[in-house]
């Protein structure tokens, strides 16, 4: 490493002491608030990190993370966590194939377990829940190295350097898993080695066909209460599920079979329309599996979307391959909604894009994600026929009223919402409660998100008189502040259907949901909401985020 140079180094000694003596969650705080104010510190903060973990490397490269306990059964060590936390710092700094060897490391270790018999034992079922953590960090790491394939013509191949570590990862994965089969134990680590398969060698899919999960049985789907009409000749529920909670395990990691009960006890309620991205984790892939051996099928619903975030040169051959990856993950020959989410609309191929989508065969219905009402004119005006734009829409974030539902009423274009649950904040849990910890163990990347948005909105009193609000007429209607948050935005006709995001096997709230449909908010309701809201800074939320999807821009 290259010595720091002198100025770079000295650092004032009040800011030192400062930085000795600062709480963690503090420390945590200013950075946060640092990289928020300055972006541009954002590749300094990465590259310091990137040092601090190769100047340490060696102090972990032989930590042993499992041992004996007492009575002979397995038990975590300290090192275990420190990690973790190091891994998920080189997948957040760009060491995204440096990463697989500790994974690696891991895996390894995790092969020569033996578990004892009795699957209660909470020892034990502590030490499986560790190992299913890792699961999702390797479905992470993989999720940041296809991040770095994009190029301007596409996706490019993986190098021969850049496959080494993570073919060596697949390795130990699939002898840890014969190991584990072997000895009768249920393997743990199947949604890592289902992504890194479909990332080194996507034309083998049933390469592991001996850690297939079986579908779980479950009853034929429940009709929900409320559908809405997607084009003249389907008919979807207006409730989605949300799956970009799979995308890290910082909103809690489940197993696949864990994953798939859920999903099982989703599709028999009613809940048979799911909402997912190219970048949503292993989302389409453990959705694809589920779907293709379930014999419900034929009622499920996959909106799935194409994001591009890198600059690119849209071509044919690009689209379609995209379009193919879809299918692939997802197990299908056609997508039955595929979203386009464009980056920059000061480059106008996206309507070239958005052409090439409509004319592939393979693509049932088209949307948009995140595309203003200026932009959706133009597509419309292309000639391109979309369903739907997904946008943020909610008791905090009302942009969509202000000129979009007029747009899409004009044009029969439906609005799948997200943020309408604020990430669970518009909930009775955070009645009376102090403005979240953004960095508690428990605090999700969703919360944080609309926690922001709250900020935006108005301040945490005003929240407070809302969510107070939202309880009264919960209880007129004997609903919950969430049935009424989700209710008020299914009342706006240009609404399809609210996508509520689900914690697949670590939380579910399914059948309260089900609650926010079959009746609607009265002229009193709506006065009592709008009481507070017109107090709130909404109008100006449009002038300084921009129309829909302008807090991404
Ligand atoms: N296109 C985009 O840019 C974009 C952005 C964000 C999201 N999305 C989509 O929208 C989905 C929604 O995600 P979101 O982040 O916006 O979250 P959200 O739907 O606003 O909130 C989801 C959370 O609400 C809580 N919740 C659900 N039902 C509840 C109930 N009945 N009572 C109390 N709490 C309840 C759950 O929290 P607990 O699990 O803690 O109980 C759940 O994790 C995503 O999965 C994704 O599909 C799209």
């Amino acid at each position: 490493m290259t010595a720091p140079r002198a100025k770079t180094a000295h650092v004032n000694m009040m800011t030192d002491t400062i930085i000795a003596s600062m709480p963690l969650d503090g420390l945590r705080m200013v950075v946060r608030g640092m990289l928020a104010s300055q972006p541009s510190f954002t590749s300094t903060f990465e590259e310091r990190t990137r040092n601090y973990i190769s100047d340490t490397a060696s102090r972990y490269s032989n930590a042993v993370i499992f041992e004996q306990g007492a009575d002979n059964a397995v038990q975590v060590t300290p090192s275990f966590e420190i990690m973790r936390r190091r891994i998920r710092c080189m997948i957040g700094c760009g060491m995204c194939f440096q990463a697989p060897s500790l994974l690696q490391n891991i895996v390894d270790q995790v092969a020569p377990i033996t578990l004892k018999s009795e699957p209660s034992d909470t020892n034990q079922e502590a030490v499986l829940e560790n190992i299913a953590s890792v699961d999702g960090d390797i479905v992470q790491t993989i999720t940041a190295v296809q991040k770095t394939l994009f190029v301007e013509s596409g996706v490019r191949e993986l190098s021969a350097e850049e496959t080494a570590p993570l073919d060596a990862l697949l390795h130990s994965l699939l002898a840890c898993r014969d190991a584990w089969v072997g000895k009768g134990q249920t393997f743990v680590l199947e949604r890592g080695l289902d992504a890194i398969i479909d990332l080194l060698h996507p034309t083998l899919p049933d390469y592991h066909s001996s850690t297939i999960t079986k579908c779980p049985s479950s009853e034929s789907p429940h009709p929900m209460a409320e559908t809405f009409q997607l084009d003249s000749t389907l008919r979807l529920p207006r409730i989605f599920t949300g799956l970009w909670q799979l995308s890290s395990p910082a909103w809690g990691f489940a197993s696949r079979p864990k994953i798939m009960e859920q999903f099982s006890k989703y599709v028999s309620s009613g809940f048979t329309a799911f909402d997912m991205a190219d970048h949503y984790g292993d989302a389409e892939i453990i959705f694809g599996k589920y779907r293709s051996s379930s014999g419900y099928s034929d009622s499920m619903f996959a909106a799935t979307k194409y994001c591009v975030f890198h600059p690119m040169t849209v071509s044919s051959a690009a689209v379609r391959a995209n379009v193919s990856e879809r299918c692939h993950r997802l197990r299908t020959d056609k997508l039955d909604l595929l979203q386009f989410h464009w980056q920059f609309y000061d480059d106008p191929q996206y309507l070239d894009a958005l052409r090439y989508l409509q004319e592939d065969e393979r693509v049932k219905s088209l949307g948009l994600c995140n595309f203003d009402t200026e932009h959706m004119q133009r597509v419309v005006d292309s000639g391109v026929n979309i369903v739907t734009n997904q946008v943020q829409f909610s008791l905090i974030d009302s942009r969509p009223t202000m000129k979009m539902a007029k747009f899409c009423a004009q044009h029969n274009i439906k609005l799948l919402t997200y943020g309408t649950l604020c990430g669970g904040l518009l909930a009775e849990k955070w009645i009376d409660q102090d403005p979240p910890d953004l960095y508690s163990e428990t605090m999700t990347p969703s919360q944080r998100k609309y926690y922001a948005m709250i900020r935006s909105w108005g301040t945490w009193d005003l929240f407070q008189e809302l969510l107070r609000t939202l309880r009264s007429i919960a209880q007129k209607h004997c609903v919950t502040v969430s049935n009424v948050a989700t209710r008020w935005v299914l009342d706006f006709p240009c609404v399809g259907a609210v996508i509520v995001g689900a914690r697949m096997g670590v939380s579910e709230q399914s059948q309260e949901n089900l609650a926010s449909l079959g009746w609607s908010l009265d002229a009193e309701d709506q006065g009592m909401i709008e009481g507070v809201l017109e107090r709130s800074r909404r109008t100006e939320m449009l002038e300084s985020m921009g129309d829909c999807g302008g807090e991404y821009r």
